[in-house]
């Protein structure tokens, strides 16, 4: 039987030898489809348009997908973004072709919660500084008494933004025993009760939080939120963990703030720029533990990232709407109804 449907991937989900880059984000769903043919974009910064002739469905990791990238009168009908970050995504030119673009947040809600825990949890026992003083031998050994840790019952979770990752990280912070607040302009307060967190105005999130948690997405109007005014806002013995997008902090007035000793310290995924540069002085603190933007990259992650990914991918190809938009409103374009009933007609 030949295929039906045409499905890209980009170049970087395979290493230069053709082997997977990630071998937990499993293809065989499309792989084993006879209905399906799988096909590489070549390596580039951006998607070409050129490439994506006769394809129905693009699944995305790093490349930017622009308004050049949409293939003229072309098949393509959804492009899936593994993750949930959208920003190499233009999505209203997307909406405006009748091209879907969906994200994964039933796959990243417990790897990047996780993630956040792992940070409040090496900050809060200073892991990083007792593996180095223990590693010195008996005269790091004996200086243990310096450095002691932050007992969590009590103490004050924080967070901007209470979506998928803010809530899913109380629900995993339920057993501490901490207070919770965050600060959201679309929270749901239902929600809120159900996860015992107390909704407040965002600048309280710093005034209370011992650790100020970031879980909100990279906007307008989020650019710098985290700034020097804010920081100022937080106690001595707080720290900053952010996760969500590097831009968000003001990030030379958080490396004055932890090298003044102003707060106790950070855990950081993100940076801006990113990658931070050898030289940058986020690098040479030692109140700081840092990720190269991949704390929550695990099997679990991966493997559900792509799960949700392939789903979106078939309930096109199966005529369907998918269930994670970036966009819903492209479901009422005529266009991508004519695109969904094109394909369901090919099955
Ligand atoms: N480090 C990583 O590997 C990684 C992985 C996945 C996601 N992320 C980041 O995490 C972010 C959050 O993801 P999510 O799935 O929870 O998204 P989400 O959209 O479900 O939740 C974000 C929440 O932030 C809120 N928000 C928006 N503006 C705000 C503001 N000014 N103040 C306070 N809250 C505000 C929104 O109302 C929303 O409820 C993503 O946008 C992404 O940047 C990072």
């Amino acid at each position: 039987m030949s295929a039906r449907y045409r499905v890209a991937l980009s170049h970087d989900f395979r290493l230069p030898d053709g082997s997977p880059a990630y071998p937990d984000f499993d293809l065989s769903p499309l792989r084993d489809d006879p209905l399906v043919e799988v096909v590489w974009l070549p390596a580039g910064d951006r998607v070409r348009a050129e490439d994506l002739a006769g394809v129905d469905a693009l699944v995305l990791l790093v490349p930017r997908f622009e308004a050049e990238s949409i293939p003229a009168g072309g098949r393509l009908a959804i492009v899936a973004r593994f993750g949930v970050g959208f920003d190499n995504v233009d999505v209203a030119a997307c909406t405006a072709a009748g091209i879907a673009v969906s994200i994964t947040p039933d796959g990243v809600r417990r790897p990047v919660a996780q993630s956040i825990m792992a940070f409040v949890l090496a900050l809060a026992n200073r892991v990083m500084i007792k593996d180095r003083i223990t590693r010195m031998g008996p005269d790091g050994f004996h200086t243990r008494s310096r450095y002691m840790g932050t007992g969590l019952v009590g103490r004050t979770l924080a967070s901007v933004g209470l979506g998928n990752i803010g809530a899913e990280m109380f629900r995993l912070a339920a057993p501490f025993g901490m207070r919770h607040v965050a600060a959201d302009p679309a929270a749901d307060p239902a929600l809120a009760r159900e996860l015992g967190v107390e909704l407040v105005p965002l600048d309280e999130v710093f005034r209370r939080g011992d650790f100020v948690t970031v879980n909100c997405p990279l906007l307008p109007a989020t650019r710098g939120l985290v700034d020097a005014r804010r920081i100022a806002l937080m106690k001595p013995t707080a720290y900053l963990i952010n996760t969500a997008r590097g831009p968000i902090v003001d990030q030379p007035a958080l490396v004055a703030a932890l090298r003044a000793g102003r707060i106790a310290g950070a855990g950081l995924d993100v940076f801006d720029p990113e990658p931070p540069p050898a030289d940058d002085p986020v690098l040479a603190l030692d109140n700081v533990v840092l990720a190269p933007h991949a704390l929550s990259w695990t099997d679990e992650g991966f493997a559900g990232i792509g799960a949700s990914a392939l789903a979106s991918v078939r309930a096109v190809l199966g005529g369907r709407v998918p269930e994670h938009l970036v966009d819903r409103g492209v479901a009422g374009s005529a266009a991508f109804v004519g695109r969904l009933a094109a394909g369901r007609d090919r099955g």
